[in-house]
Order: structure tokens, then sequence, then C-alpha cells
């Protein structure tokens, strides 16, 4: 299968390679984008070691020093390309209703015209002097009847070594696919082609990006980013957006959830997944560490950001991690807020837009109270904490991350890996509110938990949206990963919960937590962190059977009485203040909660604005 694709291109086909439908679509996009050279990766150590080796020539990454920080490097991104491009991600579907109202959308034939067909199309020798380099991964462990494959074609080394981190990838994949196996196809160009005898930057990406999703046929085109979820496509393209309509097509769940496990002292084993918008500590709650008094209990991580769950034969929904790594937040991680994240950072990491020690190795803002008195900031630049107070100037960018393995984790679950997956036994969705949303709230049925999960909301912070408090709605904390009509995202929620219970199975229970209310000094008056294991202990409680609740307008909360607080000085005043139910409030939630049904009202549930009604009237009476 070495046929040429264009005079002087061969494949370079693997023998081990069988899936001629495979082949015959990476010649197509050799051919659209004029790549000098393809590459079919292998996922191999030696594979891993010469990329990296390339990307350090290259000047893509710096090797960091090898004894404080073994087999790590650190990438600078171009100083405009830091941060998912929500206003350039695309659904195409065939119509505009299937994308909803919360999601861009374009006819796919335009999209395809701008992309792929027409005259000046952006793919269009899009990869000129680049290597495109096939690079198979598999969602989920190998051969997992919940796991499925991708297959991503990009121009960027950074984003193969990356995928190797973040992903099962490599040649066995080939092995799973066979002849004929089905994929994602999945299309990743930085945008920058070379022209003979051009010299290459260190970052290359272009200021036009367009992540772009066709739901009906399966595919992501992604044009003019090198960096996280616009480039590593298995992520939030994949895993979120394009598998979030494969679960309404097939009847399983796509999802913007952690799944932790926690263990008894008894050694009784449950599995949590829960759900946070993006900076929402999702990677803390995933690998929290349980307060002294719950000697005992143990808290292990199956996946930090993802869940791919499904029914089982017996009735029960089982959750996957789909991805093998870690691509989190850096900013703000630290050995009191995430001692576990920060052991998992200790060697084969790839950090970008952190900052680099006069050691050769990183820090970021919080790491430590005391920053060094030297660094090379994120852009390159000199940092002294005197030039930081006089300009404001971030060491690290708010957006810096790291990539990791998840074996590296030390309190990796032992069944992260299980193919099967872990069954389920609570869903908990948590938003970001100084006010009105109280501490954790048990929904009475799934259809409480649904209307919980859809109304959720996060303030914006001053950084994020220049005017601070603002309540964004992030149903599921789905908002910008949902790759279908958010009501029809509900509706497959309800249908499926209706489906299970009809089938006599045990739903697991849903909860909502907001672990940032504030005081009249306006700081946090909940401790978050470790001390977040005593509403996942008094959750479990519920889960068995043994912990105490009371009944109010939208749910069951437990009193002060009903949690667990040795260790903790906190008193019933502090407690009132994170958990009390202002009616007044309330009533001014339940108007945005009227907004944004009237936003999503086609093909809305009733069901859901059924709840909505009926508490409105229980505040009212
Ligand atoms: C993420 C996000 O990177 O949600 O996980 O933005
Ligand atoms: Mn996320």
């Amino acid at each position: 299968m070495n046929r040429p694709v264009m005079e002087g291109l061969r494949l370079n086909v693997p023998a081990y390679v069988k899936h001629t439908r495979l082949v015959a679509w990476v010649a197509e996009i050799a051919a659209l984008t004029e790549a000098s050279e393809v590459y079919w990766c292998d996922g191999t150590e030696e594979e891993y070691r010469r990329f990296t080796d390339q990307l350090v020539e290259a000047g893509t990454l710096r090797k960091l020093n090898p004894e404080l920080r073994p087999d790590s490097f650190l990438a600078r991104s171009d100083p405009s390309d830091v941060a998912r491009v929500e206003d350039r991600t695309y659904i195409c579907s065939a119509q505009r209703d299937d994308a909803g109202p919360t999601n861009n959308w374009m006819a796919p034939a335009e999209m395809r015209s701008l992309l792929q067909t027409g005259e000046n199309a952006l793919f269009r020798g899009a990869m000129k002097g680049r290597t495109l380099y096939v690079v198979p991964f598999s969602m989920g462990p190998l051969g997992s009847h919940i796991a499925h494959i991708g297959i991503e074609l990009t121009d960027s080394p950074y984003v193969a070594v990356s995928m190797r981190v973040m992903t099962r990838m490599g040649r066995q994949v080939f092995d799973v696919l066979g002849e004929d196996g089905a994929f994602v196809p999945c299309v990743h160009t930085v945008g920058a082609p070379l022209a003979a005898g051009q010299a290459d930057v260190p970052w290359p990406c272009n200021t036009t990006k367009y992540i772009v999703h066709y739901p009906e046929t399966r595919e992501i085109w992604s044009y003019g980013s090198g960096y996280g979820g616009n480039a590593l496509l298995g992520k939030k393209c994949f895993a979120l957006r394009i598998a979030s309509t494969m679960g309404r097509d097939q009847g399983w769940l796509a999802e913007h959830m952690l799944v932790l496990g926690v263990t008894s002292p008894e050694g009784r084993k449950f599995h949590v997944a829960a759900a946070f918008p993006s900076a929402c500590g999702k990677t803390n709650f995933s690998m929290l560490v349980p307060p002294a008094a719950f000697g005992g209990w143990k808290v292990t991580t199956i996946g930090d950001d993802i869940a791919w769950i499904k029914p089982h034969a017996d009735g029960r929904l089982y959750a996957i991690n789909p991805e093998a790594g870690y691509f989190g937040v850096a900013p703000g991680t630290n050995y009191h807020t995430n001692p576990n994240c920060m052991d998992s950072l200790r060697r084969d990491v790839i950090f970008t837009n952190v900052a680099l020690t006069d050691d050769g190795d990183i820090w970021w803002e919080g790491m430590s109270d005391t920053p060094p008195a030297h660094l090379i900031d994120w852009q390159g630049k000199d940092w002294t904490p005197e030039i930081a107070k006089a300009t404001g100037a971030k060491a690290a960018h708010p957006n810096a991350r790291f990539t990791v393995a998840a074996i590296h984790n030390p309190v990796l679950d032992a069944e992260w890996d299980n193919p099967n997956g872990v069954p389920i036994d609570a869903f908990i969705f948590g938003g970001r509110r100084s006010t009105t949303v109280p501490l954790v709230t048990e929904a009475r049925d799934w259809t409480e938990g649904v209307y919980m999960a859809a109304t959720m909301g996060s303030e914006t912070t001053a950084a994020a949206a220049g005017q601070q408090g603002v309540v964004r709605r992030d149903p599921f904390a789905m908002l910008p990963f949902a790759g279908y009509n958010m009501s029809d995202y509900f509706q497959h929620w309800l249908d499926l919960g209706a489906k299970l219970q009809a089938s006599g199975a045990k739903l697991p229970k849903i909860y909502c937590v907001n672990w940032f209310r504030k005081g009249a000094d306006g700081k946090f008056v909940w401790p978050g962190y470790g001390d977040n294991m005593r509403v996942l202990h008094w959750i479990l409680g519920r889960v068995d059977g043994k912990a105490a609740g009371a009944e109010h307008v939208f749910g069951t909360s437990p009193g002060y009485d009903d949690l667990h607080w040795e260790g903790l000085d906190f008193s019933r005043a502090q407690y009132d203040s994170v958990s009390s139910i202002d009616q007044p409030a309330w009533q001014q939630e339940m108007k945005l909660h009227d907004e944004l049904f009237r936003q999503l009202a086609h093909h809305l549930p009733v069901a859901l604005d059924e709840t909505r009604q009926r508490i409105e009237a229980k505040l009212a009476a």
C-alpha cells in the first residue's frame, strides 16, 4: 500500500495496518493538505523520545532539569494560542435545531466548502512543508465495549506526544480496528504551511481558527490552534461533543465528569461521578485526601474530567474514564490544595505555559506562598515579584497546563483501566455560587436530579467576563461540550432514567453541591478541598440508607447534626450560612431558571418545566 499519493509522497503504510478505508482516507487528507511526508505513530517509548528530542531541537520544548524534574519538558505556546476557543467551535449538524441555541452552527456544505472543498479551502495545502502524523488512539481501555477508537491526522508533533500521554495511543489500536472497524476521523492542522526553505517557529499556529464537528458523520476538523482541547482531539471534541451524539443515538452517556472511588474503613467500595464547570476544582476533588478524622476512608481516582457511562445487563450504569492522562490547570495547584496531583507531577510531564525557574524547574502562581526571586515567565521574559507588583504580569498563564499519564497518580484507582468500568452509585453536580445554592442537596427522584443538573450555574470571575458575579448557566457542566441540542440532551437523560427504572434497576442518586458560598466578609465559608469528604461521606450514607436529612422545596439536605464534624471547627452559624435556603433569593433564582428554559424552549422536556412550576408554587406558598 505504498502507492504514491502525489508525486514524491508515499503513504508509508505499515504492514500491520489492514484497514483499506482508513488508508484511503489518510491518502485523501495527505493530498488535500499537501503534507510533505506521512508518518504512522506506533506509540512506543522509543518513538516518544525521538519526538521529544525533535521538539527540543525545534525549540517547541525545553528539557527541564533532569534531577529536579526527570524526563519533563516545558512548552511555551504562541501568546495568541492559550485556551479553547469556544467562539470558533462549531457543531455542523444537517439541521440548525439539532445543534441548538447554545452551539455555534454552520450548514455542513458551507463549512466543508470553507475547510475542504472550496477553491481557497483552509485545509488545502495547510500541511505544506510538514509531516502528517497518523495518531491511532483508543478512548477507554483497548477493546472495552465502552471504548471507541479515533484516528487523528495532525501536523503537530507536540500533539502527537501529548496524545500518547492523554490516550491509549499506538499500533495496538490497529489490531482492534482490524480490516473494517469503526473509528472517528479527526483532522488537525496548525494552519501554518512552510514554503521551501522557510524556517519554522517554535509554536506554529494561525490567527484563524475553526474547531468543527459533524455529528451525523462523526468527524472532527480542527484548524489553526496547537493548544489543548482545540488540538488534542480525543478530549473535548471526541470524548464529549461527538461521543455525546453517539450516546444519544446508542443509549449511553458521555459526560464532563470526574469519576472517583471511595472505600470505607470496612472495605465497602462506592463509585461517584461528578460534573463541575471548567476551573471549579475537578482535579482536586478526584484526588481528594480525606481529613485525619476519616481514618480508614480512601479516595481513589478513576478519571478527572470525562466519563463514558453505559448501562449494563445488571441494569446499573458503569463508567470508564476514556482518557489515560490528565491535562490539568497548573496555577493554584500546591501541596495543600492537591498533594496527590503535585506527586503526580514529579516526572514525565509536559508543562505548557508555566514559568521556568533559574535551576531549570517550573513554578506557577499558587505553587508556593513565596515566589522565587527570579523566573522566566510563560512568554520567555524575565519575571520577578517586583515586576509582578508593578505590572501585574503573571509568571504562568492562568490556563497553564500539565500533561501527565494517569499511571503517575499515587491514588489511581485499581479499577481505572477495567474494560467493564465501575458501577456508579451517585452523580454529583456542582456549580460555583457565592449565594443561594446550599452546600449539598439530594434530589428526591431522577427528574428532580436532572432539573438540578440542567439549571446549575457558575458565577463568572472578573478575569473571565469583566463583570463579576454574573451567573452563567452551565447545564450539566456541558454548555461548551454538548454535541447536540441541549434540550434533547436533557430528554436523553430523562429517557435513559425512565428506561432503566422500567427494567427494575436501582438508579444512582443525584446530588447538587456548592463549595463556594461566601460570608459577609466576601470570603469562602466552606473550607473545601479535603473537607469535601464530609459531604461525600453524607452522600454515601444516603446511598446506603444510613444518613438523615430534611426535605425542603427542591430536595433533601443534611442538618448540622447529620454531618461528621470531628477535626473541623465549623459552627452551626457557619453551617447555616452555607446551607440556608433564602426564600427571596430562590424566588429570584427561579426567574433565572425560567429565562434559561425560555432560551432552551425548543424540545425542552415538559417534565423539567413542570418541576420548575412545582418549586415556584412551593416557594410562593
Ligand atoms: C478542561 C476544561 O480543560 O473543562 O478540562 O476546560
Ligand atoms: Mn474539563
